[in-house]
């Protein structure tokens, strides 16, 4: 009998004549990743002007592509655009110096280190809470953002480094942020990219003269990652060299803030928007971590079940993550599809986060699904792919929980809330999926009502 070859993924409909799905993938790519995912299932395709792109819904799918080699689903070129932001390290760099970068890190990212470091995260969230007074409004956008990035700094370059340096380094990072870009050439005379550059270089200029001291710190941990990185070496014995060491120090700081953000904005509109399991909550943070216990420990934390429930359930509603790219480096099938090298494999947590097959009633914000009586084996959180899946699986997953956890359960307990705007929509830009526009939130203490 002849073997059936596997064939193409089938086109999403919607495709135009030139430009395919171009255009509308601009304006909102999960929606043209939804559409495709209604006419075809877990596995389609687009087409961007004269690319292709095969588009993996399906989580088992997914899970399978992830865990492919970088010799078949490449990360490498298509995180290129980290290049002129942080030099070739972790997803831009070489593989192999990858694998020695992401080993030299993970220590760093297990039990005892990441639970020492949550007295500083929860002092830095505390003293922001008591700084926003007892009545205003802040954005859940730019404020929390604010603090993510000042918990990251501390984090990843210690408190102290904070003190002396915190404002001008907050603002370099912030233009090199701005100066993502996925198309143009690094030196293109925009001034945004102009700016990027110079803050790049700034950036640099400011850890290198860090290095030496850092080098003779008698305690790393005092450091923090910056510590760690400094004093990382490979199987050979040696350590990293310096632009290597700073590059991995700033990617670092970049890959925790922003995400942790996006995510936070997102629990909060969704708790505010169901008084039922805002107020649950509330009664949880109550119990366990009484007003006059100033700062939680990690063990109190770990006791908000219904907080960590909630956590999850606004990851699976509204993913940070709104997309996950691979470069098809050679042939592969995929859910018996065959996928060309040369295109582009496109993933969709927010599409697949709302297959009715994986989680019923997918629209609806229901965080007791991931509750050990529902889910004693876990799987419904180990469908989710907000962190990634496979090598390049997020390794700040811990740490981003236990900020969220610190900031939702302090901000409740000092705090009543309320949406300015009931129903604030995602925003479609490049980066993070985060409620459009800023997402504003009104408050007061408790003591006022
Ligand atoms: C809710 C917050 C966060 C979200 C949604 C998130 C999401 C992700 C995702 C989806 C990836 C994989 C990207 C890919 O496969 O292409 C990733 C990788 C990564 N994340 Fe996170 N992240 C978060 C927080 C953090 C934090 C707090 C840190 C560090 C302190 C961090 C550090 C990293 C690093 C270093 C990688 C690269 C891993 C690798 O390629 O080996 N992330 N993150």
């Amino acid at each position: 009998m002849m073997q059936k070859m596997p064939t193409q993924p089938p086109l999403a409909p919607g495709a135009l004549p030139m430009v395919g799905h171009a255009a509308s993938f601009l304006r909102d790519p999960v929606a043209v990743m939804r559409s495709g995912q209604q006419a075809h299932g877990p596995v389609f395709s687009i087409r961007l002007g004269p690319k292709r792109a095969a588009v993996v819904v399906g989580v088992e799918e997914s899970r399978a592509a992830l865990a492919l080699p970088e010799s078949t689903l490449a990360v490498r070129p298509v995180y290129q655009w980290l290049r002129p932001m942080f030099g070739e390290v972790m997803q831009a760099a070489a593989p192999s110096d990858y694998l020695t970068q992401r080993a030299a890190l993970l220590p760093a990212f297990r039990g005892r280190q990441v639970s020492d470091r949550v007295t500083h995260v929860a002092q830095d969230i505390h003293a922001w809470t008591m700084a926003l007074g007892s009545s205003g409004r802040f954005d859940a956008n730019r404020d929390v953002e604010r603090l993510t990035l000042d918990i990251a700094i501390g984090l990843v370059l210690g408190t102290q480094f904070r003190v002396r340096h915190g404002e001008e380094f907050r603002a370099l990072l912030l233009d090199v942020a701005a100066g993502m870009d996925f198309f143009l050439p690094e030196r293109f005379p925009a001034p945004r990219l102009i700016r990027r550059n110079r803050a790049r270089r700034a950036l640099f200029a400011m850890l290198s003269s860090e290095l030496n001291a850092a080098r003779t710190e008698p305690d790393p941990e005092r450091r923090g990652y910056f510590g760690h990185i400094i004093l990382s070496q490979d199987a050979s014995g040696a350590s990293f060299d310096d632009d290597t060491a700073i590059g991995l120090t700033l990617i670092l700081c970049y890959a925790s803030y922003e995400t942790t953000a996006a995510q936070l904005a997102w629990v909060l509109v969704l708790l505010l928007q169901h008084p039922t399991y805002h107020k649950r909550v509330l009664d949880e943070v109550h119990t366990h971590l009484p007003h006059h216990q100033s700062l939680p420990t990690l063990a109190d934390l770990r006791r908000l079940h219904l907080l960590g429930a909630c956590l999850l359930e606004a990851q699976r509603l509204r993913p940070a993550t709104s997309m996950l790219t691979r470069f098809v480096a050679e042939p592969v099938t995929v859910g018996g599809y065959e996928i060309p090298q040369g295109w582009n494999t496109l993933f969709c947590p927010p599409v697949t986060h709302r297959s009715p097959d994986l989680y019923p009633a997918p629209d609806t914000f229901d965080p007791e699904r991931f509750s050990s009586e529902r889910d004693s084996d876990g799987r419904a959180a180990g469908r989710l792919l907000n962190l990634g899946s496979g090598i390049h699986t997020c390794l700040g997953g811990h740490l981003a929980d236990i900020e969220m956890r610190l900031v939702i359960a302090l901000l409740l307990r000092r705090f009543e809330m309320r949406l300015v705007d009931p129903s604030p929509a995602p925003t479609t830009k490049p980066g993070p999926s985060r409620p459009a526009g800023p997402c504003l939130i009104e408050y007061r203490s408790h003591s006022h009502v």
